[in-house]
């Protein structure tokens, strides 16, 4: 197989579930400490030895074009004050990554937002990032979903065990074939079904390295989804043409930040991961103890926080 060079990501969602922030900030430039979530999605890829990015944006977003673009005032400005560390991080991304953006007009859904990079993608093999899952792991996610697509010459997508009352957030699978205790093929694909009707408690998240044969799957969906068209319907189509899909359990701690309570646990992780914070942070944890003593106490209304 050759090397797997590019990666889409759609960041044109509207971030309902993040309203009221989201009405005037793309939710993918929501901060994790100091980073905004798409630039650790990014900084994700790099480590994967991902090169190109092909992001579909939409009206509104234009915050994330100038996030990933030089800025020559600031950095001027931090050099005079010898603080270009600050911006290090990005000034590697724009080393090293190459941007594309193309806009999604109407939100007609992920399988639409993925069909209109079809341009950008050769023959080859691809990946597909969606920034609302932030993947904490040793190993970068996509770096162990290329490693199964290399082993397998074939399309694989990440997957997670959810309870099953859970199972309506997702799309889930349901397995053909178990292989490893991490690696299945694919039977089929459900976005999104009952408890009922789930196949199994195995959940897409949002790692996919796939055949660019998914494009003409999803141009075919197209033409009879009424409403969004979704990225499983279009996974589901390559199965049935008899394109071999591998689901693999990702190592690593998934949260989903389109959400409040998700984005509050991710950054309250990567604090306890952080160099700079981590001390502080656990200690105010412990000091914690109860719940009601993180409200405001007159007693304590002179301590500093830091
Ligand atoms: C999308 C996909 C779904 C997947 C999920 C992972 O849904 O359609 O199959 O399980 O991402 O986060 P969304 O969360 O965008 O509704």
């Amino acid at each position: 197989m050759e090397d797997i060079t590019k990666v889409i990501i759609p960041a044109a969602g509207q971030g309902t579930r993040f309203l009221p922030f989201t009405k005037a900030i793309p939710k993918e430039m929501l901060p994790l400490i100091e980073k905004p979530a798409l630039q650790r999605i990014i900084e994700e890829g790099i480590q994967s030895e991902i090169r190109n990015y092909i992001i579909i944006t939409a009206r509104g977003k234009n915050s994330i074009e100038d996030h990933f673009d030089a800025d020559p005032i600031l950095e001027s400005f931090l050099k005079e004050h010898q603080k270009e560390s600050l911006v290090s991080c990005i000034d590697k991304i724009i080393k090293l990554a190459e941007f594309t953006y193309v806009r999604q007009q109407e939100p007609l859904g992920l399988g639409h937002a993925v069909w209109l990079a079809r341009h950008c993608i050769q023959k080859e093999y691809f990946g597909i990032m969606l920034p609302d899952d932030i993947i904490i792991s040793k190993q970068p996610a996509l770096d162990q979903l290329i490693r199964i697509a290399r082993q397998e010459r074939a399309s694989v997508i990440a997957v997670q065990e959810v309870p099953m009352d859970c199972v309506s957030s997702y799309g889930i699978i349901s397995v053909k074939k178990q292989l490893t205790p991490h690696l299945f093929q694919v039977g089929s694909v459900v976005e999104k079904p009952s408890q009922k009707n789930a196949p199994s408690n195995l959940a897409i998240i949002g790692r996919y390295v796939l055949s660019n044969k998914i494009f003409s799957s999803l141009e075919q969906m197209k033409n009879y989804s009424v409403g969004e068209l979704q990225l499983t319907d279009g996974i589901g189509h390559m199965i049935q043409n008899n394109e071999k899909v591998f689901a693999y359990k990702i190592q690593g701690v998934r949260y989903d930040v389109g959400t409040p309570i998700g984005w509050i646990k991710a950054v309250i992780s990567l604090a306890l991961q952080h160099p700079q914070y981590q001390a502080s942070i656990k200690r105010y944890i412990s000091e914690l103890g109860t719940i009601d003593s993180a409200l405001y106490n007159q007693s304590k209304n002179i301590e500093h926080s830091l």
